[in-house]
């Protein structure tokens, strides 16, 4: 297979994954207006959420802990990388578990609160697409590659993607708190 088709078709593979995860994301919402599950379900399912977020955030935090330890030069990128390898698992079994629980929590979708919160879980979800890319990129370089040795735009794009997705993931989890209490 040559370069190009190689690029092509891992440019095909992150559209579907856009796709993928934005229909994920509408389906959790559109189902959140039509189900109405029996009271007795709310508890359990509350705890499948909080459970949920502990994984996929978990995950979350630890790779962006070794990626800025690497950014800082008190890392290596093989240690980021290993990290990025082993988490991305819990990443999206984590996210998988807030949509499917959140459909069944009868979010307020009249209460503008709510909708910036689904807004920040679609940026999160498309934005953890955005961060496979580095995936790739990582595993090309040397093991002792040193982050300031990067290309400047490189540079910023891991360091937008880092901070959109600590925003996007703190949103969510502050507005699901300020919500549930109020
Ligand atoms: C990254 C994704 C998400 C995060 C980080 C998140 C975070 C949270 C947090 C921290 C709570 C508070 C739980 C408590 O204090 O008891 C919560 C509650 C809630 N979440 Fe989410 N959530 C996410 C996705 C969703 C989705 C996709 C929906 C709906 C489609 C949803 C609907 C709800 C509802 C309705 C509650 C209130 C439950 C209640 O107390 O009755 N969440 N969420």
């Amino acid at each position: 297979m040559t370069l190009r088709e190689k690029q092509r078709r891992r440019l095909r593979r992150r559209i579907a994954a856009y796709v993928g995860v934005t229909a994920a994301w509408a389906t959790s919402v559109w189902l959140s207006t039509v189900l109405e599950p029996p009271d007795w379900l709310h508890l359990p399912v509350l705890f499948m959420h909080l459970v949920s977020l502990v994984v996929g955030l978990g995950a979350v935090l630890m790779i962006e802990w070794h990626a800025l330890l690497w950014a800082t030069g008190w890392g290596r990128v093989r240690e980021l990388r290993q990290a990025d390898r082993t988490l991305i698992l819990p990443i999206w079994v984590g996210l998988g578990g807030l949509l499917l629980s959140g459909a069944l929590l009868q979010p307020h979708l009249d209460h503008p609160w709510t909708i910036v919160k689904l807004v920040a879980v679609l940026v999160l979800s498309l934005n953890g697409v955005a961060l496979t890319r580095w995936t790739r990129d990582l595993s090309r370089l040397p093991s002792k590659a040193r982050f300031a040795a990067l290309p400047k735009s490189a540079r910023i794009a891991f360091m937008t993607s880092a901070i959109v997705s600590q925003i996007a993931w703190w949103t969510a989890v502050l507005i699901g708190m300020v919500n549930s209490t109020t």
